[in-house]
């Protein structure tokens, strides 16, 4: 097994998911292995979605907060920030969470709220950028793993990796080389950002 990535001590992760929670998995992987983190609570806001079946197979306590229940953006927030406080979250990962998030969450965990995103930031933020490199005939795209700020996709990178766009790739080929990308930086940017904090 390859060596630690020294974390002192453990970082208690939260993982907030809206879809089918492959870079959950990876991280409660990693998280047995390399990552010196333990995922302590999954946040789903759509009930049955893939990530729910994934925590209940790895036996990950999951909560759902459905935006529907929500009249506002800040509303979501603050039940998610109350979620995250009561197991006392070191680190907040977004990971596929397909909902904006509003300062009250970014605020509430300065420099210890992640993204990841299908592309090479800055280029092709927002929805379907696996859809949007395609469309713009890019050679190269990737993903991004970054410290969240209150604009959408943006904030300081803790990992890329650059994924090429191969002769005949579609929608499907592309995504799925990407997210083997995405499900190997995203346990090295909570390495980083923990790091980061310990200065
Ligand atoms: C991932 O590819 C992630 O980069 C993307 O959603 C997918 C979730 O997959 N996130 C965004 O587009 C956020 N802007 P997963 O549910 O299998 O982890």
């Amino acid at each position: 097994m390859a060596q630690p990535w020294p974390l002192h001590p453990p970082q208690r992760l939260v993982v907030l998911a809206s879809g089918q929670g492959s870079n959950f998995e990876a991280l409660v992987a990693a998280s047995g292995e390399r990552l010196a983190a333990q995922v302590v609570l999954l946040v789903v806001n759509n009930p049955g979605c893939g990530a729910e079946a994934r925590a209940a197979r790895l036996g990950i306590p999951c909560q759902l907060i459905n935006h529907r229940d929500h009249p506002s953006r800040a509303s979501l927030d603050t039940a998610l920030i109350a979620a995250c406080r009561q197991v006392q979250a070191d680190l907040v990962v977004m990971a596929g969470w397909m909902r904006i998030v509003t300062p009250l969450l970014v605020q509430a965990y300065p420099d210890r709220l992640l993204n990841i995103h299908p592309s090479l930031l800055p280029s092709f933020r927002g929805l379907d950028a696996v859809g949007q490199a395609l469309a713009a005939g890019v050679q190269l795209t990737g993903c991004t793993a970054h410290l969240v700020r209150p604009e959408v996709d943006a904030g300081p990178v803790l990992v890329q990796a650059a994924v090429p766009v191969l002769p005949g790739d579609d929608h499907r080929s592309l995504s799925a080389r990407i997210q083997r990308q995405e499900h190997a930086i995203l346990p090295l940017a909570v390495a980083l950002a923990a790091a980061r904090l310990a200065g």
